[in-house]
């Protein structure tokens, strides 16, 4: 039995007749941008993150660009990020105008180290983007004590993490998108809320960011020709919404899916000495947008050229830390600025992780993850 590293068109199969009855609305309204189909997913979708307000924009990319816009983050001013998430959370920073500064991860969670982002604190730090990493909430509450000590804006990288919690201080449910001012999702379709086609969207409980968000996406409009900003043509088209809207009825399942099949695998995995797993904080409820395990890093290549001849795809997240990719050489963030997350850059390998994997796929990619551990 192969195991793909994802199947896009087996996960949308199920909900084909919904997708098709979405499209067909959208199509006999004839309003393609904007309308009530952007409106009704841009509802909803506030109200599964708990935020009062979302915008919809064409990708994750633009969502972090026009909320860092909307923040009035831009040149001259320093944001701190993680050193190990996709390249577009620094691109954005720059995209912005801002420079972006590569914080180092924790060891336990590889997620970005609030104490490593104090000590890279300086006086044009504006803002700091923790990522949501690999479906799992940062860790907040010392973040937001630091944004608050300092001025800083916060703004979530929710790109993975469409519906994850933590427990924050008091014991209350942290939510993807709700916990900081502004937050920033992607819908690329592998996403745990993955459109059909580009998509992303802008959370915040703050009004007056929403609205300059909405007039960012539209090339800065407050009304009609009257442009108070320069801004982008950003704006997600009401086919990927109406179809948005299908997916989301869909997503608490989907996550509900992704943590069964994660406990298979840590049950399965949890006395292999050579394996080492990503902790998960107390009171966290990750979603697993992707199932991470770290190995040995001298016998990494090796381990997922055994696994792909036996039929098992893997992947990287990601094979190399921002911090040292050719297109931030100029930040002369060199190596060693970020050893967590250079160390761990070599270590990990991606699982196959997606709602409708079966247990026993999960059982066959560990079947096949000890033979090749030898
Ligand atoms: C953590 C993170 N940030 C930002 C993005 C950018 O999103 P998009 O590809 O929709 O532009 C992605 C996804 O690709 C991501 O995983």
């Amino acid at each position: 039995m192969t195991v793909p590293f994802v199947d896009l068109a087996a996960l949308v199969r199920p909900s084909k007749a919904e997708y098709l009855a979405a499209i067909e609305r959208v199509l006999d309204t004839g309003g393609f941008i904007g309308g009530p189909a952007v409106t009704e997913f841009e509802a909803a979708f506030a109200r599964y993150c708990g935020a009062p307000h979302a915008a919809s924009v064409r990708t994750g990319t633009d969502a972090l660009v026009l909320a860092l816009r909307a923040l009035g983050v831009g040149p001259g001013d320093e944001v701190i990020t993680a050193a190990n998430s996709f390249f577009a959370t620094a691109e954005a920073i720059s995209h912005a105008g801002a420079t972006p500064v590569l914080a180092d991860v924790d060891e336990a969670t590889l997620l970005i180290d609030p104490a490593d982002v104090a000590r890279r604190v300086t006086r044009r730090t504006r803002c700091v983007i923790p990522v949501h990493l690999f479906g799992q909430i940062a860790d907040m509450a010392p973040l937001r004590a630091l944004a608050a000590a300092n001025r800083l804006h916060v703004l979530e990288d929710s790109a993975q993490a469409h519906g994850a919690t933590r427990a924050g201080p008091g014991g209350e449910v942290w939510r993807a998108g709700s916990i900081a001012e502004i937050a920033a999702f992607s819908f690329y379709p592998t996403k745990n809320l993955g459109a059909l086609g580009e998509g992303g969207a802008v959370t915040t409980r703050d009004p007056v960011l929403a609205e300059r968000v909405k007039q960012l996406r539209d090339h800065g409009q407050a009304g009609r020709h009257d442009h108070i900003d320069v801004g982008y043509n950003a704006r997600l088209d009401a086919l990927q919404c109406a179809c948005l809207s299908v997916s989301l009825a869909r997503l608490d399942a989907g996550n509900a899916a992704r943590r069964h099949l994660a406990a298979r695998y840590r049950a399965q995995l949890a006395d292999v000495p050579s394996v080492r797993l990503i902790a998960e904080p107390a009171g966290s409820s990750p979603v697993y947008h992707l199932m991470i395990i770290r190995v040995d890093a001298a016998r990494r290549d090796a381990i997922r050229d055994t696994l792909g001849k036996a039929g098992i795809a893997t992947a990287v997240h990601y094979p190399r830390p921002i911090h040292l990719q050719r297109a931030y050489a100029p930040l002369g963030q060199g190596p060693g600025s970020c050893p967590v997350a250079e160390r761990a850059a070599n270590e990990m390998i991606s699982l196959p992780m997606y709602p409708d994997l079966t247990l026993a796929q999960v059982d066959e990619v560990v079947t096949a993850l000890r033979d090749a551990l030898g």
